[in-house]
């Protein structure tokens, strides 16, 4: 077996990391324009400090990103002559409902996705939709809490309802929660959790969770009614957990911290918690608030499709001693000593991917789609202005053999790859532009300097020529 012939190869963003244009077109504010560049970034996105409205002191680097908003058919024009086939990229909540509660959509907003839509088909792009992508209305964070309150579930089929009525002969491919199992690693950045002082944290998180599974499978339920042919997939941020010796303490430890992921994309593909959750649950004194209804709906709505990111593996260890931290798209994970680091400490783990794809076709033989993956890196032009990205290319060649193998050598059935920044954004985890992805270069700095120019790196053609062999040409 090989790549399927109408494999999705291309590239991925997200709303806030590229549009700009935040307080345009009637756009409501959101969560993620809330959250500024700097020291305060992570303790805001951790729910650690409380920040719902920007100031003079902060840099917000959502409020223009790289201008997509206005730039979108030449950045599409720049994918479509590498070939891609597919796009994947988010919907700004506020653009369509700028409160999020409000009765009617905002045209302006609809409008918006759909041209963007309209020029993605023009060159035969497959657009690959995550309807949420760490943004929240604010106005829901204020007033009701945002997903503690079962009243998002509401708001969020609300949106659905108008999104896949509008698209639905434009879009086929839909994800409800971008790492919905982020949730829990950083409760306000990607679900406008803000905490009070004393409760139970861990409560609110797991309520919160239920929220969304539910929202997931009722999008699901819908998304079925209006269009039978659109595919649902859910969103993990995905990465196998290594022990970090054969100690059965720290096998058995890596086993628990996989569970903690896998809990969401159990409920999304199996339809009900598993056992292990229950448990787990019981043990933490969390009693969720389910309505009747939940468990069925959760039942009768799994989702086509598996998608997840993957930028290196994990390990952990029993012995507190062992506590080598380095980053990993801040989950917390140890140094592995068989790894090299990105420049930003995330580790490269190649054979990782193929081990992440086996682990979660084996739980689940659903279709697997990797829709983030990629090195951030620190570009410098040479004097001609030009990138020699070498390390970026390598680093994708070596993850795209591995998929490769999964499918040749393990039979995973894998739909397609988008890379994570196909053009150079904002980061989400640092809110800086150096932290690049791209097979283009957009000229702006960290401060929000630069003319915004699209330029093409080495690992463009690269890219194009990978494409254009279906992965033959590496
Ligand atoms: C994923 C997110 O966690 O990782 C993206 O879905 C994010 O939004 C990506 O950009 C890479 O992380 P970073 O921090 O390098 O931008």
């Amino acid at each position: 077996m090989t790549l399927r012939q109408d494999f999705l190869w291309g590239g991925a963003v997200a709303a806030n990391q590229c549009e700009g244009g935040y307080a345009e077109g009637n756009k409501g504010l959101s969560t993620v324009d809330v959250i500024p560049a700097g020291k305060d970034r992570v303790p805001v996105m951790k729910g650690k400090v409380s920040m719902l409205e920007c100031d003079e002191e902060h840099f917000y680097p959502s409020h223009e990103a790289i201008d997509f908003y206005h730039r979108y058919k030449e950045d599409i024009a720049l994918l479509a002559e590498m070939g891609f086939k597919c796009f994947r990229l988010s919907l700004a909540w506020t653009r369509i409902y700028p409160n999020g509660d409000d009765e009617l959509p905002n045209e302006e907003g609809l409008k918006f996705y759909e041209c963007v839509f309209d020029e993605c088909l023009k060159y035969g792009i497959e657009p690959l939709v995550t309807i949420t992508h760490f943004d929240v209305p604010i106005h829901l964070v204020k007033t009701i809490g945002s997903w503690r309150s079962r009243k998002m579930v509401e708001y969020y089929e609300r949106l659905c309802e108008t999104i896949f009525t509008r698209y639905k002969d434009k879009v086929k491919y839909w994800l409800t929660f971008n790492e919905i199992n982020m949730l829990l690693h950083l409760p306000f950045g990607s679900s406008g959790l803000v905490f009070e002082e004393g409760e139970n944290e861990d409560a609110v998180k797991y309520q919160a969770a239920h929220h969304q599974l539910v929202a997931s499978a009722k999008a699901t339920e819908i998304a079925r009614r209006i269009n039978p042919e659109f595919k649902i997939g859910c969103m993990l941020a995905g990465a196998s957990t290594y022990p970090y010796t054969c100690a059965p303490d720290d096998v058995w430890k890596a086993m628990t911290r996989d569970r903690e992921h896998y809990f969401f994309v159990d409920v999304q593909s199996r339809g009900e918690y598993p056992s292990y959750a229950r448990k787990m649950l019981e043990r933490m004194d969390i009693h969720l608030e389910m309505e009747d209804g939940d468990e069925e709906c959760l039942r009768n709505n799994t989702v086509d499709f598996i998608s997840f990111s993957y930028y290196g593996s994990r390990l952990t260890s029993a012995d507190p001693e062992v506590n080598t931290q380095t980053a990993a798209n801040l989950f917390p994970t140890l140094r592995n000593p068989h790894l090299t680091t990105s420049e930003w400490g995330w580790q490269i783990d190649p054979l990782g991917l193929r081990i992440t794809l086996n682990a979660l076709y084996d739980r689940y033989q659903k279709p697997l789609f990797i829709v983030e993956n990629g090195l951030g890196a620190l570009d410098t032009p040479d004097e001609t202005g030009y990138i020699a990205d070498d390390y970026r290319i390598g680093y994708l060649r070596e993850h795209i053999k591995a998929f490769i193998t999964a499918v040749e050598e393990d039979g995973v059935d894998l739909l397609g790859y988008t890379t994570w920044g196909c053009i150079d954004l904002v980061s989400s985890s640092s809110g800086e532009m150096s932290k690049r992805y791209g097979f283009v270069y957009v000229d702006k700095d960290d401060a929000g300097n630069g003319t915004l120019e699209r330029r093409k790196k080495q690992s463009f053609e690269w890219y194009k020529k990978v494409i254009h062999s279906n992965g033959i040409e590496l």
